[in-house]
């Protein structure tokens, strides 16, 4: 009976103490066979029309899933306008792009195909093109009605979800390793709570669930408008897709328009424009070393 007791009241415990933060479930469900064709596909430079670019020379899944540029460069040198963000853990997203503008992971993989400074291609074009390979038959052996706009983007799609990174050192602490972080990272997760950082950061993805406005306590530039390119809502100008804060410490340049290098920069520049608060140097750096605590590699399938 005391057992029970005890045990009742550590779940209330931990139920009125949960933890805004959930950490990354250290497996996922996914049709392995899809899951293997999407790979190919992910890395094929077939898929671009002139076969120089494939969804990886954009989001490098071994360091941080993104590129590292300000802004990407597709087919024939072209450069894109808009950062490139993370396609790890990209599956815990409410929505894809930075203006939300892609309701799941299939439909955002239709993008890039066609966008002329990305791949530049069309898909009537590269389904034909794929029918004269391999893929005729991998595609047979997955799915009945061989290779069609749908079946190119559910494969990917079904590749992408598996790229997850469970084994973060806070996911561990998360998890009861009370020694998986350091005292500066645990006082930096309080910081990050108490600052408010939190209010928009927070969920499996420490982001990934809400637009908010860039800009909410002081106004700044912005090269996009954000959601209001989907709704064309006056209320929605500047309002951007709360971005992931996971392997954060590997995708710099930060923010839509990749205007910051590194962490402590865009920390600042977070508590000033999107809190209107001041935070001193000693904080930034807890909170940096905090985010550098969500960093893992990725569970790719073989
Ligand atoms: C030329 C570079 C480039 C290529 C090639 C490219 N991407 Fe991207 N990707 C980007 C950029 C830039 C964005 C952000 C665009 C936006 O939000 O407006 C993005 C966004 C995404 C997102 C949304 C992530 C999020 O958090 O919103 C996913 C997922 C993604 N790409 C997957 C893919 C896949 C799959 C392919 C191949 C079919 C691909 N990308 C090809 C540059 C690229
Ligand atoms: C009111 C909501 C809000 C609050 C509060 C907030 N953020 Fe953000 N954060 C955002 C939005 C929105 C973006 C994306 C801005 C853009 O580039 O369009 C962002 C971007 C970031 C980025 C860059 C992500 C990337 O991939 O480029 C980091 C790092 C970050 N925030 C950390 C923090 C920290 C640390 C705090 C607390 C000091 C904080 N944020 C407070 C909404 C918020």
């Amino acid at each position: 009976m005391k057992k029970l007791v005890t045990s009742f009241l550590i779940l209330s415990f931990s139920i009125i103490c949960a933890e805004p933060i959930v950490p990354i479930p250290k497996s996922i469900n996914y049709d392995h066979k899809k899951a293997q064709l999407g790979k190919k596909l992910f890395f094929d430079t077939r898929l671009s029309k002139n076969n120089t670019i494939s969804c990886a020379s954009c989001h490098n899944i071994y360091e941080g899933g993104d590129d590292n540029l300000q802004y990407s460069f597709g087919i024939d040198a072209q450069e894109g306008n808009i950062n490139s963000p993370t396609v790890l853990n990209a599956g815990f997203n409410f929505r894809q792009f930075w203006n939300g503008g892609a309701k799941n992971l299939q439909a955002q993989a239709e993008g890039p195909v066609q966008n002329p400074v990305e791949m530049g291609n069309n898909f009537s074009n590269l389904i034909k093109t794929l029918n004269n390979t391999e893929y005729k038959n991998l595609f047979a052996k997955v799915y009945s009605n061989g290779i069609t706009k749908n079946n190119i983007t559910d494969a990917i799609a079904e590749y992408e979800k598996t790229l997850i990174t469970p084994d973060a050192p806070f996911d561990k602490y998360l998890r009861g390793d009370k020694t998986a972080i350091n005292l500066d990272a645990k006082e930096g997760y309080e910081l990050f709570k108490s600052k408010g950082c939190i209010a928009c950061h927070h969920g499996i993805n420490i982001g990934g669930n809400l637009y908010n406005k860039f800009g909410v306590a002081k106004a700044t530039h912005s090269k996009r408008l954000g959601r209001y390119e989907v709704t064309h809502n006056e209320d929605d100008k500047y309002y951007f897709k709360v971005p992931t804060l996971r392997n954060i410490a590997q995708t710099a340049p930060y923010l839509h328009d990749g205007r910051y290098n590194n962490l402590k920069d865009v920390v600042r520049f977070m508590a000033q424009y999107q809190l209107g608060r001041v935070i001193t140097q000693e904080e930034v750096r807890k909170i940096v070393i905090f985010l550098k605590t969500l960093s893992a590699p990725v569970k790719e399938i073989q």
